[in-house]
Formats: C-alpha cells, sequence, structure tokens
C-alpha cells in the first residue's frame, strides 16, 4: 500500500530554488500508541486532540545541486542556531523517506525550525516538528508535480510524518485524529493518520487542554525504547486488544458528548500506558510525586465540584489538564490556586484543539 506513495519522476525540472513555510500543531493521545512494529507501525490504533498554540514552525529553503549526487545535503537550525545535534534524526527521516521523494537527493537544504513551546518544558517536539518537515516537502513535491490531488497530498503529508516519528502522522490533521488501522474508524490506516471521520459533539468544542510542566528535564526512557519495551512483553497482546476497543468506545463518547465517560476512559488510557512501562522490563516510573499530588488534587475537585476536569499523561511527568471549555474560568482560578505549586517554575500552557496544518490544502 506504502508504494502510492512513491513520487513520479520528475515532471518539472525548473523548480531551482526557494523556500516553503509549514505550520504544524503537536497533539495529545487519548487512546495511546505504545508498542511498534517496523518503522512506526503501530500495534494499536490510537486518537488524539490537535493542539494549537503547541506548535513547531518550519522553513524549508532549497537548491538545485548543480551536479548530480546521491548523497542528501541539508543543514538544521533551531531559531538561527546549526543544530549539529538534530543532524542524525533528520538524517535517518530522509533517509527513510528517500524511496518515496527521490527528488530530495537534487537538492541543498537549509531547514529552519522554531517551537512554540520551551525547548526545556518537557513536551515533545517530534510530533510537530516531523509534521512540519514533512508538509514542507510535500509543497515541494506539488511544485515539482502540480498534478498531485489534495487527498494525496494531506495523506502522503501524514505517511511521511510517520516515517519520522509515529505520533507525529496524528500531527497533519486537526481537530480529532486516529492513526492506525481499526474496523471502527472508516477510512483508518496504520501507514497515515486520517481526520475522525464522523460529527462530533458540541461538548467537545474548543476543548481545552492545560499542560502542567512538573519536570522540564530530559526524559529518562526515550518513547522508541518504551515502544521496544512492548516487544514480549507479559501484558502486551491483552494491551492492545483493550486499546482497540477504547477507540470504539471513545468514538461512541465523542459523537454522544458523555462526559462522565470520557474522564473515565482518558484517565483509564493514561494510567495504562504508564502501567505498562511500570510492567515492563526494565521496568520505569515515569511519574514524580508531584504528578500524583496533582492527580489527587483532581480527583478532590471533581468529587466536591461534579466538575468534568480529567488528565491524560505522555511518557513523562506533566499533566494534560482536559476539560470542556465552559468551564475554563473555573479550571484556571484551580490552577492557579492549587495545582500551579507542583508544576517547575510555576509553569503552564493553556491550549486547546485546534486546526491542522493541510486542512486548508
Ligand atoms: C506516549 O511518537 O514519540 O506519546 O514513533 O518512536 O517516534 P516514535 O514514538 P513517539 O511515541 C509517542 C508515545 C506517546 C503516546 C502517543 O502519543 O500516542
Amino acid at each position: 500500500m506504502s508504494e502510492i506513495f512513491i513520487a513520479k519522476k520528475t515532471i518539472n525540472s525548473s523548480v531551482l530554488k526557494g523556500s516553503f513555510v509549514s505550520k504544524a500543531p503537536s497533539n495529545i493521545a487519548l487512546v495511546k500508541y505504545w508498542g511498534k512494529k517496523d518503522i512506526q507501525i503501530p500495534t494499536n490504533p490510537s486518537l488524539s486532540f490537535t493542539l494549537n498554540n503547541c506548535f513547531t514552525k518550519t522553513e524549508l529553503f532549497f537548491e538545485k545541486k548543480e551536479t548530480e549526487n546521491d548523497s542528501l545535503d541539508f543543514k538544521i537550525y533551531l531559531d538561527g542556531e546549526l543544530k549539529e545535534d538534530f543532524r542524525p534524526k533528520i538524517e535517518l527521516f530522509l533517509t527513510r523517506t528517500k524511496k518515496y521523494i527521490p527528488f530530495i537527493k537534487d537538492y541543498i537544504f537549509e531547514i529552519h525550525t522554531h517551537n512554540s513551546f520551551p525547548h526545556s518544558s518537557g513536551i515533545a517536539s517530534s510530533a510537530s516538528g516531523m509534521a512540519a518537515l514533512s508538509v514542507c516537502l510535500m509543497k515541494l513535491e506539488k511544485q515539482i508535480n502540480s498534478d498531485i490531488s489534495d487527498k494525496y497530498f494531506r495523506e502522503k503529508s501524514s505517511f511521511l510524518a510517520r516515517i519520522g516519528s509515529g505520533s507525529a502522522a496524528r500531527s497533519t490533521h486537526g481537530r480529532v485524529v486516529v492513526w492506525g488501522e481499526t474496523q471502527d474508524i472508516e477510512g483508518s490506516s496504520d501507514v497515515y493518520g486520517v481526520k475522525f471521520p464522523y460529527k462530533i459533539h458540541s461538548n467537545f468544542e474548543n476543548y481545552q487542554d492545560i499542560v502542567l510542566l512538573v519536570d522540564r528535564g530530559e526524559k529518562q526512557v526515550s518513547s522508541t525504547v518504551g515502544h521496544q519495551l512492548m516487544n514480549g512483553h507479559p501484558y502486551a497482546e491483552i494491551r492492545f486488544v483493550q486499546a482497540k476497543e477504547n477507540i470504539l468506545k471513545l468514538k461512541e463518547i465523542l459523537i454522544s458528548g458523555d462526559l462522565k465517560k470520557f474522564v473515565k476512559l482518558v484517565e483509564l488510557e493514561a494510567l495504562t500506558l504508564h502501567s505498562m512501562m511500570m510492567t515492563s522490563s526494565p521496568y520505569f516510573i515515569l511519574m514524580k510525586p508531584n504528578t500524583l499530588q496533582i492527580i489527587e488534587k483532581i480527583w478532590e475537585f471533581r468529587r466536591s465540584t461534579g466538575s468534568d476536569l480529567c488528565f491524560t499523561l505522555d511518557a513523562g511527568a506533566n499533566v494534560h489538564l482536559l476539560f470542556p471549555e465552559k468551564e475554563k474560568d473555573v479550571i484556571l482560578r484551580f490552577v492557579e490556586s492549587d495545582l500551579k505549586v507542583f508544576c517547575d517554575s510555576g509553569k503552564y500552557i493553556s491550549d486547546f484543539i485546534g486546526e491542522g496544518c493541510i486542512d486548508k490544502v
């Protein structure tokens, strides 16, 4: 199936020099991707909300080589500074995608990238970063071959992003995105993300996400290593079945607008992700004492107010607070009075569900 994404031989060889810009958002998974085969083929489907304020903006400068050769020629900059330590990841990405975008060997690239969130926030930039770069590369492909359809552009942008980082497959589209094949979501695929294809209840309109920055240090275990630990994990198979069932449950919740069920399912998914890490070999605890303090506070708040606030976690200690827009003022006051104290330097980021970078393409 991936073969359909091999670019046609160069049609317009007069594309000599220029640049493209893309801004791709980060995303937060509600049903988690944890475990993969080959190059980011997920062992279970996942579903995420696309964010708005946390994004990567990338400008890709390109210039045609004077003489043809097979080497990949690029430089990568973060906020104007040459980043040699980003090189291996981008080199691997370009090497793996070369089969699908063979024209990249005809150009010299400069990749200039900027994240809206601080580098040391514990928020991974690989999803938004790989998505932004992939969309820039697709803009170049479209300039070389203007025949490509909007559908092909959308699917291949996510397809390329996935080759860079699994969760990046969900960062090219907006709002609610599913990645990973399941009979319960029409059009879903293991090789690219798709927009949730059903009407979402108005309760989820502008759903809010406040990211509490509990630990801004380097991750103890990279996602790549974490995924590998699912190979031979004693609970892996049952987890993959559960995730698939949770996609169906969440689909029904998103359609019906049942926030009580949403809270239960989202928190169960977050804690299941962490329980997989706690029971792998080697095992890890990525939550910090403050993560647990926050969870206790959320549960207490929910009991005493009847709020629909809930949390989810990434593979780290930060806590994402998810809640309906109508609770925004109350939750912000609660964060200021009770939760901020558990954040590193009192820092948190307010965000909400946003549009993806290619929705208008
Ligand atoms: C816990 O996409 O970062 O955030 O595919 O190896 O790059 P690679 O991993 P990555 O894994 C994300 C894991 C997660 C859950 C999720 O986003 O679904």
